[in-house]
């Protein structure tokens, strides 16, 4: 079968049969798909779906374009996570470090910025030395010595969402149920966990804007977890307004080390605990909720976690010195401070705005091949339900002088809504979804 054959197969909105699946992921891992052609059966996927089953073959056969990690000789339970992606979502971040310091093994595959999100891999690069390319011995001797290692796709582990993750941020073509969970699950599934906490991002500033489209990848994502014997549970989380106040590579390592000094934002601090707590539990180092809440929190006061991050970034080639001072990090030659425009009261800030202006000031790619500048983003002075004067800052925006300036200017002052009176705003966890 043709390329040309399977893609108007779907365009038309006829099911892929697993032999053409195979042949798709195949044909994308070994380079003899050109990117056009991957990119316009990526783009079919969008406009018709898959079925559940398609999903799943499509899922088999990423994880089957590499090798699938086996941790079977490091003790214990491992424990991986995955966010659908959202701006300012630098949880597994300060998440690895915090769950392996409570005795956790976390094994974690992530990506590159996706859109208007940030990715984990570009966010850990801002720190001088970082690599995040790492073979499955060093990956394994990593997670063996320090407890948590994060790493991106390889030639060697799922090389297939590698190309597609990367064509899928420049075309347009993240927006699909089928094609989220297989990126996520093929990753999960390769990297060697045992156990799996998804969190899966829905509002404005997610891919899934609403709570029924997000709940159905979480079903989907825990079905095909369970189904290959990872235990697997989601959170359903809102992403309405950016996570902490940080958006930008170098600026949200900062906000991380923050956080494992306990000085974190009281949204993210919330979430990581959560999760955390979660991993814990299915790692089974605790046998309650609250053992598992205490054991994080400890780990947190103790400076544990801040020392199991230091040896992270230490591992894999990274300069541990940022723990004690932040300087080495990129930083922005500009500032750019947006102010209120009235008194009142902030009631909503718009995340698909601010992330895309991070994207404008350079913190994001519009090409595959484009470079990241990873000193820029966006700050936040304010949060939701906060009390603001006229004129009062709003944010900055940290920037080299990007050609987009204007641009992400024009989003950051129309992404803070302000009004006379607020509702306080709702939990940050919607739901949970377990098998
Ligand atoms: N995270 C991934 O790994 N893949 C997606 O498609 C979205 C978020």
């Amino acid at each position: 079968m043709l390329a040309v054959d399977i893609i108007r197969s779907k365009r038309d909105g006829r099911r892929l049969s697993p032999g053409a699946i195979e042949r798709f992921v195949q044909g994308v891992s070994s380079g003899a798909w050109p990117d056009y052609q991957i990119s316009a059966l990526l783009m079919a996927i969008v406009l018709r779906g898959m079925t559940s089953d398609e999903t799943a073959d499509l899922t088999r056969a990423m994880v089957a374009s590499g090798e699938r990690v086996d941790l079977s000789s490091l003790p214990g339970i491992k424990v991986g996570k995955h966010s659908t992606g959202g701006v300012g979502d630098k949880v597994s971040i300060a998440l690895a470090p915090l769950a392996a310091a409570c005795g956790v093994t976390v094994p974690k595959m992530s990506g590159r910025g996706l859109g208007h999100t940030g990715g984990t891999l570009d966010k850990l690069e801002s720190i001088p030395g970082m690599r995040t390319a790492l073979s499955l011995d060093e990956f394994r001797a990593a997670l063996a010595d320090v407890g948590c290692a994060i790493i991106g796709q390889t030639a060697s582990i799922v090389p297939a969402d590698k190309v597609l993750y990367a064509l899928r941020d420049v075309t347009a073509t993240i927006e699909s149920i089928p094609l989220i969970a297989a990126s996520v699950m093929s990753k999960k599934l390769a990297e060697g966990s045992d156990a799996l906490v998804l969190d899966v991002k829905c509002g404005g500033g997610a891919f899934m804007k609403t709570v029924d489209t997000a709940a159905e990848l979480a079903r989907l994502m825990v079905a095909i977890g369970t189904a290959s014997g990872v235990r697997t549970e989601a959170a359903i989380s809102r992403m309405d307004a950016p996570l902490g106040r940080a958006v930008g590579n170098a600026l949200e390592i900062r906000e991380c080390l923050a956080l494992l000094k306990g000085k974190g934002p009281p949204d993210l601090a919330g979430l990581v605990a959560t999760i955390a707590s979660r991993m814990v539990r299915l790692a089974n180092r605790a046998s309650t909720d609250e053992e598992a809440a205490a054991a994080v929190h400890q780990a947190l006061a103790s400076g544990r976690a801040l020392d199991r991050f230091s040896r992270m970034v230490e591992r894999q080639g990274g300069d541990p010195g940022i723990v004690d001072d932040e300087g080495v990090l990129p930083t922005a030659r500009c500032l750019t401070t947006v102010r209120s425009p009235r008194a009142g009261m902030v009631a909503a800030i718009d995340a698909e705005r601010i992330g895309r202006a991070a994207m404008r000031l350079g913190a994001g790619r519009d090409r595959k091949d484009a470079a990241i500048d990873h000193a820029a983003g966006v700050v936040l002075a304010v949060t939701h339900g906060e009390a603001v004067e006229a004129g009062q800052p709003l944010l900055d925006l940290h920037h080299n002088n990007a050609p987009g300036l204007d641009e992400a200017r024009a989003l950051a002052e129309t992404a803070v809504r302000i009004v006379d009176t607020v509702a306080p705003a709702p939990p940050l966890i919607i739901d949970w979804i377990r098998p």
